[in-house]
């Protein structure tokens, strides 16, 4: 459906279409012939399914939904979205795997919390649990922080990767060893604002 253009006094905006669900619907986007893993209303349904088991395990409590940029943040503004409960938002960032696919296996924080999470239920919201190295690590990191519980909720598992040995409490799908993107997760920093999860085929992936 095509979007109409709105202009305001500082910028242009598109109107984002409207689905016959009436659900809003971002202008469509090109998916470069990329095979579509799982679409973005499956994508709602899953998360919309973890935001319920979140709400019932932490009733009556409040949550600190820490994200890590930048491939959680749709996944978290989507899960928050869903989480019947008093949630306030942090954010974390670690030295990522360069600008493709390719991993130094060593990981470093870029940025820490904001705010104290001692005391605190703790959501650590990630897109992915590839090697697992990133997820031990900042569980290390939030864990010195000492906060009242830490949970880890991943939209994707890739457990074939798995080196460190690290489950998630809440996940949305688990994969096979495909290299995907879209929904935040991208290959060299392309791909992130495409609402489905994609794969890139192997031939695709150089050695950046
Ligand atoms: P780890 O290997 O579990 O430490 O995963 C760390 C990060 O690698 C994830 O947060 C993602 O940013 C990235 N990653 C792993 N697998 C994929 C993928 O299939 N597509 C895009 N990014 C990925
Ligand atoms: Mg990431």
């Amino acid at each position: 459906m095509a979007s109409t253009w709105v202009q305001s006094p500082r910028f242009a905006v598109a109107a984002p279409a409207k689905r016959g669900d009436n659900t809003l619907m971002a202008a469509p986007i090109v998916h470069a012939g990329l095979e579509v893993l799982y679409t973005r209303d499956q994508i709602a349904r899953r998360v919309a399914e973890m935001g319920e088991e979140i709400s019932r395990d932490f009733a009556g409590q409040k949550v600190v939904l820490v994200g890590v940029l930048k491939g959680a943040t749709i996944f978290l503004a989507d899960l928050a979205r869903c989480i019947s409960l008093d949630a306030t938002f942090d954010f974390l960032s670690t030295s990522s795997y360069g600008k493709g696919h390719q991993q130094s296996g060593e990981v470093k924080l870029l940025k820490d919390v904001d705010h104290s999470v001692e005391g605190q239920n703790i959501i650590l919201v990630e897109d992915i649990l590839d090697t697992g190295l990133t997820l031990t690590y900042l569980r290390r990191v939030l864990s010195a922080h000492q906060p009242k519980s830490l949970k880890i909720a991943a939209l994707l598992d890739k457990p074939a990767r798995r080196i460190q040995k690290i489950e998630g409490d809440y996940i949305g799908f688990t994969i096979p060893n495909k290299f995907v993107v879209g929904y935040g997760l991208d290959y060299a920093e392309r791909y992130r604002n495409l609402p489905d999860i994609c794969v890139i085929p192997p031939s695709a992936l150089g050695d950046e």
